[in-house]
């Protein structure tokens, strides 16, 4: 028995999960049952899954649920989120239409550039660097041709190309900043393939690499997405719930504590969306976490005004996306959502993804200021309880029925399904 292992990716995957049941765990039988009931029947897309990574054992769901009813700019749309929170696509679904009735969601994409950076250090003089840069710039570009060929084509490519003095924080430090547009595409491959190319015809003797690579930071690609509508509107006593809510958007733009929190609940819906379209969520959290920060202080990403009688609610927010290329091509439930979305640009999926947000972002407040958060939480959580206790799908209605007008705990299903059975 040995815990480490050399050689372990040559291995097939049988030899990988006899090594790790053998290694790791008390049952073996059990796990390599576990294991296997996660792999697809069908042997083409089991193989493509086994590709997408190294050492691929089994596949891990994520729930695939649909949020019907949005108008984004007039358009009727049902979003797919893949997130295993119980209330996301709810309260997505709920938001959708309570919208759909006041105007829908109006969105507009603010900008597109992306960036990446060459980072090296040189000790010689600025204005030596200086013009080696300048004499050099469209040579280093030119040296692209055959990357930027395709995206030029399609109105895109390198935008711009810039050396940065940073010696002032660092010493010795300075940066080539190249901005890009990358059209349709996320374009993590085709910023990095540019930048290493330029930095390899860049690099001399007094000039040390130390690397390239894109930012996940886009402040400048941006974009907006909001909802309005006059504040009778918003139901019965719809100006104390405007300035209500209103008051829980000021509390997340001033305290850190709270912006975290209602960040998160807007990333619910981001996420979800940018899994469903096989987009990069880590970096899009990313770039929404840094962008919340960008006058120094972790501030909400939303925004709320009461101004003639109307309530406007809306988000700003960076979304590096992809229609095209990477998993968005070749995971094919990544391709059916961006089928369902009827094959969006990467301009109109920013839009989307935004509104994703800012709708999970007013459910959240909603909840929050009026009923609490448990009661909807609990409720969609009451199955996950269930299922955690091994309920049949009887137990499942009857206790659901008991706990329709009932606060919902771990504990007191747990005791209403042990009375249920001993009554049986
Ligand atoms: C839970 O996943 C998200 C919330 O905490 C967000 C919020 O507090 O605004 C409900």
């Amino acid at each position: 028995m040995s815990k480490t292992i050399k050689g372990f990716s040559k291995l097939s995957k049988s030899a990988k999960i006899d090594w790790l049941a053998t290694n790791f765990t008390h049952d073996p039988i059990s796990f390599k049952e576990t294991l296997s009931s996660y792999w697809n029947s069908d042997k083409v897309i089991q193989q493509l899954h086994d590709e997408f990574i190294e050492n691929t054992i089994s596949n891990y769901y994520l729930p695939y649920g649909i949020a019907p009813n949005f108008i984004i700019n007039g358009e009727p749309l049902a979003i797919p989120m893949a997130t295993e929170e119980s209330s996301v696509v709810a309260a997505a679904s709920l938001v959708a239409k309570f919208w759909s009735t006041r105007g829908g969601f109006k969105a507009k994409v603010l900008s597109t550039e992306k960036t990446g950076q060459i980072h090296f250090f040189y000790t010689g003089a600025f204005e030596d660097l200086q013009s080696y840069f300048e004499s050099n710039k469209q040579r280093l570009l030119d040296s692209t041709n055959d990357l930027t060929h395709n995206m030029r084509k399609r109105g895109g490519g390198i935008q711009a190309i810039q050396l940065i003095d940073k010696t002032n924080e660092l010493a010795n430090y300075y940066q080539l900043h190249l901005s890009f547009e990358t059209i349709d595409s996320m374009g993590a491959n085709f910023i990095n393939s540019c930048l290493e190319r330029i930095a390899s015809q860049f690099k001399k003797e007094d000039i040390e690499i130390v690397m390239s690579i894109l930012s996940n930071y886009v402040p400048n690609c941006l974009v907006r997405a909001e909802v309005h509508c006059p504040i009778d509107e918003l139901g019965k006593d719809g100006r104390a719930f405007a300035e209500k809510f209103n008051q829980a958007v000021q509390i997340a733009h001033i305290e850190p504590l709270r912006a975290v929190t209602h960040n998160k609940g807007i990333m619910n819906g981001i996420d979800a969306v940018v899994i469903a379209t096989g987009n990069d969520f880590r970096a899009i959290e990313a770039g929404a976490h840094a962008y919340a920060s960008k006058d120094g202080k972790y501030r909400s990403l939303t925004h709320c005004s009461i101004d003639d009688e109307t309530f406007r609610f809306w988000i700003d927010v960076p979304l590096s996306l992809g229609t095209v290329g990477g998993l968005t091509t070749s995971h094919p439930l990544a391709k059916l959502s961006l089928k369902i979305l009827q094959n969006p640009t990467a301009k109109k999926l920013m839009e989307i993804v935004a509104v994703a947000g800012l709708a999970q972002n007013f459910a959240a407040i909603k909840a929050l200021i009026t009923t609490g958060i448990q009661k909807g939480h609990m409720k969609m959580h009451l199955q996950n309880i269930l299922n955690q206790l091994g309920a049949t799908d009887v137990e499942k209605t009857q206790i659901s029925n008991l706990f329709k007008e009932t606060t919902i705990s771990h504990s007191s299903v747990m005791t209403a399904l042990k009375k249920l059975r001993s009554m049986s």
